[in-house]
């Protein structure tokens, strides 16, 4: 029976989103991929190269001592507008005038998606791109696109294996943490840490029915609580605790775990820091994380969900922190570290609900971000921190018609189409949400029994069993030290260099500040001695 259950589960993480990128169509002669994309040098001259050029306009002598990526995981353009107007007319304004918090912010650019081997992007790649710096094949983390998607061997190659933003914080003495809703496993947030050929290898018996053998391709969730850099993360809060538990175990909600290797990384990652005597806690539910508020250890795991955590609109308010609170406990832990930190925090499930075609839970879910975004701008100083706020791809939402002034935005359109049937101001032009139609002609919305409520999906062109991300620009918002070397359109892959030439962390080029914020201790010190010299004499 419990076999039975697991099995399913299995299947259906293993279908479900993200479906493998089609082979090429035979009919089609494609043009060859510039052979050298796929190595990480490749990427990182583009990025040099950029940064060259754009720092000549750049003005700004401050460096930032901490760095804040927040990802909104397929916030796209239109929802950002769509969300931007749900924001207002909860308000009781007309909406479109309104503005999220980080669109105030100074520096605003556009990064291009795609990845090496795909036009439309996964959050795989994605996150290589973001985080690494290095763009690669679509559904592989942490490694170039000389690895091919579930090529073990290859992505064991050390000229294969890219660094992360992360490592490069943690080489310079910055502490680190992530903080996500969806598993702390999922493709996002195992940009920061981990190297895989393929970003279903969340725990072994993934990579044992993939035929790959996982003492050698070790699984995601080993990377993050065996290996380094995932070891030296001060805090990871998210869901996920099935990648972490034997099968034979049951968590403290019921959900099962999916290892079969025997191993409890919970455990390991708790005995880890005892054996090391460091102050550490693991926490599972809402009420556990908000007792560690006003004075958390120095290292925190929260597991608040078996797969994913809850969407804010539906959840559970004794067992899921919000994103919000999950973000000020990461800072305030990471603050603590007088050389600054790196923080990685992800609306994870903006994209969830857009694959559902659940349009009312993700503007929600998008607001929730925004809400985490203003909670750390409020808490850490404009002149040493620099945030980035993006989105890793696109989704097909559109915000569509020729709606008048203020309108809701879960509304209809002023119009209708050419069946004399109405639509929404916002669709998508596929998704489960498809409906058949009655002698070719649409069916009236408006008639859904679950019409207007969270789940209900919104209006789609053609039926997929899930919606698809889009394969337009994302933008990227930056408040701190050289905001405006985001401004432009350019490779997502990109930002992390920019970012480490901010913080003065990774391989370089670095900010001219930098320089001079190494030797500033030194020059005080010079400084305070020659006036004590001068008062003694
Ligand atoms: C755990 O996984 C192993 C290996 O796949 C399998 O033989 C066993 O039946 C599973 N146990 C449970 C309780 O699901
Ligand atoms: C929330 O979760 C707690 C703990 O599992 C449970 O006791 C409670 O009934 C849940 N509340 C709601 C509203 O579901
Ligand atoms: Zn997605």
């Amino acid at each position: 029976m419990r076999s039975k259950v697991l099995l399913l589960s299995l299947l259906a993480a293993v279908a479900a989103r993200h479906p493998e990128a089609p082979t090429h169509s035979k009919l089609r002669n494609l043009p060859p991929i510039n052979a050298a994309e796929f190595t990480a040098d490749y990427w990182y001259n583009e990025a040099r190269a950029a940064i060259e050029k754009r720092s000549k306009r750049d003005p700004d002598q401050n460096v930032a001592r901490n760095l804040i990526m927040f990802l909104g995981d397929g916030m796209s353009i239109p929802t950002l507008a769509a969300a931007r107007a749900l924001k207002g007319q909860k308000l009781d304004r007309t909406g479109e005038e309104e503005e999220l918090f980080f669109e105030s912010f100074p520096g605003l650019g556009l990064a291009k998606t795609y990845c090496v081997n795909q036009q439309i992007a996964d959050s795989a790649c994605t996150a290589t791109a973001y985080l690494c710096g290095v763009k690669n094949n679509y559904g592989t983390t942490g490694v170039t696109a000389a690895v091919s998607r579930r090529n073990c061997e290859a992505s064991l190659l050390e000229t294969n294996r890219v660094e992360s933003i992360a490592e490069w914080a943690l080489a310079a003495g910055k502490d680190v943490g992530i903080v996500t809703t969806t598993r702390v496993t999922h493709a996002s947030p195992s940009g920061v840490y981990a190297k895989s050929a393929d970003r279903h290898w969340e725990n072994d018996a993934e990579i044992i029915s993939d035929s790959n053998d996982p003492e050698r391709c070790v699984d995601i969730a080993r990377q993050l609580i065996q290996m380094n850099p995932g070891q030296q993360l001060k805090v990871i809060l998210g869901g996920g605790r099935r990648e972490f538990l034997p099968n034979t175990t049951f968590d403290d909600e019921g959900g099962q775990g999916f290892r079969t290797d025997g191993q409890n990384l919970i455990e390991q990652w708790q005995q880890d820091k005892s054996d090391r005597d460091l102050s550490h806690d693991y926490v599972w539910n809402r009420d556990q994380l908000m007792n560690h508020f006003d004075s958390p250890p120095e290292y925190l795991l929260g597991l608040f969900e078996n797969s994913h955590m809850q969407y804010h609109l539906e959840a559970n308010a004794t067992t899921e922190p919000t994103l919000e609170e999950m973000t000020e406990i990461a800072i305030k832990m990471l603050s603590r570290n007088e050389k600054g930190f790196f923080l990685f925090v992800e609306g994870g499930r903006i994209d969830h609900a857009h694959h559902d075609n659940y349009v009312h839970i993700a503007l929600d879910e998008t607001l929730q971000f925004e809400k985490a975004v203003e909670k750390a701008a409020g808490i850490l100083p404009e002149d040493d921190t620099l945030i980035v706020v993006t989105a890793d791809h696109a989704h097909v939402m559109a915000y569509n018609g020729y709606t008048a002034r203020g309108s809701p935005i879960y509304g209809l359109s002023d119009e209708k189409d050419t069946d004399g049937m109405p639509y929404m101001t916002i669709s998508y032009t596929n998704g489960p949400g498809a409906r058949t139609q009655v002698n070719g002609i649409r069916d009236d919305i408006r008639q859904d029994g679950n019409f207007g409520e969270n789940r209900w999906r919104a209006h789609v062109e053609f039926p997929l069993e899930d919606e698809t991300h889009g394969g337009d620009d994302v933008a990227v918002f930056a408040r701190g030290p050289h905001y405006r070397l985001f401004a432009g359109l350019y490779e997502q892959s990109q930002i992390p260099h920019v970012m480490a030439y901010v913080g003065c962390i990774g391989p370089g080029p670095h900010a001219p500040g930098c320089n001079a914020a190494t030797t500033l201790h030194v020059t005080g010190l010079v400084l305070l001695l020659s006036v004590v010299k001068l008062i003694l004499l």
